[in-house]
């Protein structure tokens, strides 16, 4: 749905729909009380009648009766008035917008005032507007026959949010607003089929970044060669498509400190190639690129909101094909590091990609740190289910600052052990490494293949987002297939350690 927001100082809503918040007390806000005490005191009845009890996540939908201008108040329950959060406030913007879009309505004013008369911040309400924008995501570029409802001008909806703090939340949400852009960049990025959004056409959208202020160099073919990243070339071998390495650069701090790298898995579609997957489910491998989507919705959300840091992301774009010029397994190829590779299995083709644009983001940019993400195994989800990204570290410090990070945003990470009896696990009859571990532990020794390509002294994490990024479970802010993963997560991780 489309959603145009605004902020208001606290007025009563004159006509149309309003929105008003009750507590489990029933208490509601000075605005909602004088609505409630011209309509005569409908709340409590209609509470009392509907056994509404105020509870987080329960509404009373009132029509109003004749003779008043406003025609509907929907009261929204919000649990305790005390002791919520930012993510609080933006899963209640999450929920209110799903029911102002039951109600088909095309102008709504919410009046955003606690019911213990205690004051809303910018930034509570920024936030709640930030519910309300990724909650009305929906990806239907491709649905050629819209609802009813849709004809009818139903899928778009003017919203004000009356607030006391009016002016300061207008300005918070000018900065949150850049990093729900950079979600649904991400979101966008994922949720596209692969025949649409191959290798050069996702570069093409990276390039887009360039509007906000962020350099973008695109690397094709020939350069990966002159760079020797074979590895990530011997992803690419059985696809029509060329593959891209992208590099984005916010310069926000102007080069006062080393830089922050963000690196992201992009195969673009992930068939396995010669070890071909199974045919049931292979559609959703169109996301095998969740990990690129998060850099460049995270590079989006840092030049949007102007943050005062030097990041730079690095993705990775390849398809992952069967053909008669795919690589083999059995196929030994050398990466950028010098390091050889013995492909085993080329459906983990992930860390193929990821190993030679870690070599490469540390040859170049000598980073102050590097985290990856990456859509890498099918094991991650088996540990952690949709609802915890497995984190790998060789820093504490780091680890817990992302730890951190998730709790703050609630894109939550979980860290998983590294260590050297699971190193072993990948070593090869003939090359140096081999590109799988076997069955057990597939989550840890695809990070330790990874471990491999990082220098000592750089502090490095990586984020196995196989889980979180597609196949997204439904919450009070994502509806979609895909949720956008590591968006919110990073830019608060960049946000609260790294900006001055
Ligand atoms: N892209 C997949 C991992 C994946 C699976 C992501 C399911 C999201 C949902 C990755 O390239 C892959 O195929 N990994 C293999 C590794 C194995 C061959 C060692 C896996 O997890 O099975
Ligand atoms: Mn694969
Ligand atoms: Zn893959």
């Amino acid at each position: 749905m489309k959603l145009n927001l605004s902020f208001a100082k606290p007025q009563m809503p004159a006509d149309g729909v309003a929105v008003v918040l009750c507590d489990d007390k029933l208490a509601l806000g000075a605005i909602a009380g004088a609505l409630d005490q011209t309509a005569g005191g409908l709340v409590a009845r209609a509470a009392a009648a509907g056994n509404f009890k105020g509870k987080e996540g329960s509404s009373l939908d009132l029509v109003l009766p004749a003779g008043l201008a406003l025609d509907r108040l929907l009261v929204a329950g919000i649990g305790k008035a005390e002791g919520r959060g930012e993510s609080d406030w933006m899963k209640l913007g999450g929920t209110i917008m799903a029911k102002i879009g039951g109600l088909k309505a095309t102008a709504v004013t919410v009046v955003l005032e606690r019911p213990d008369g205690a004051d809303i911040e910018g930034e509570e309400a920024a936030a709640f507007a930030a519910g309300m924008r990724l909650r009305a995501y929906d990806f239907d570029r491709y649905k050629t026959r819209k609802s009813d409802d849709e004809e009818n001008g139903g899928d778009a909806v003017d919203v004000t949010i009356v607030v006391d703090k009016a002016s300061k939340a207008k300005s918070a949400y000018k900065l949150l607003g850049g990093v729900c852009d950079g979600v649904i960049v991400a979101r966008d990025l994922v949720n596209e089929p692969g025949n649409v959004l191959g290798p050069e056409e996702f570069a093409d959208r990276a390039k887009k970044l360039e509007k906000l202020g962020v350099e973008v160099e695109v690397l094709g073919e020939k350069e990966m060669r002159k760079l020797k990243m074979d590895a990530l070339l011997g992803v690419a071998l059985g696809s029509a498509r060329p593959p891209r390495l992208v590099v984005m650069r916010w310069n926000g701090a102007k080069g006062k400190d080393k830089p922050l790298v963000f690196v992201g898995k992009g195969v673009c579609f992930d068939s396995g190639g010669i070890s071909l997957k199974p045919g049931a489910g292979m559609e959703d491998m169109k996301g095998d690129m969740g990990g690129a989507a998060a850099v460049t919705g995270l590079m989006h959300a840092l030049a949007a909101r102007k943050a005062r840091v030097d990041v730079i992301g690095i993705i990775g774009l390849v398809e992952n094909m069967p053909d008669g010029k795919a690589q083999r397994p059995g196929d030994i190829v050398t990466s950028m590091s010098g390091q050889t590779i013995e492909i085993i299995n080329t459906d983990a083709e992930g860390r193929l990609v990821l190993c030679d644009a870690l070599w490469y983001a540390q040859e170049r940019f000598e980073p102050r740190l590097v985290v990856d993400l990456a859509t890498l195994t099918g094991a991650i989800m088996i540990a952690l289910g949709h609802h915890h990204a497995g984190l790998f570290a060789n820093d504490d410090d780091l680890a817990g600052q992302l730890a951190r990070a998730g709790e703050a945003t609630g894109e939550a990470v979980w860290r998983m052990p590294l260590g050297k009896d699971y190193d072993k696990l990948i070593d090869s009859k003939f090359a140096d490494m081999k590109n799988t571990g076997g069955r057990w532990a597939g989550s840890i020794t695809a990070a330790q293949f990874l471990k491999r390509f990082v220098k000592d002294g750089t502090p490095w994490a990586h984020l196995d987002v196989a889980g979180t990024a597609m196949g997204s479970p439904k919450t009070e802010i994502s509806q979609s297939w895909s949720s956008g993963f590591g968006v919110r997560l990073l830019d608060r991780f960049v946000a609260d350690n790294y900006e001055k």
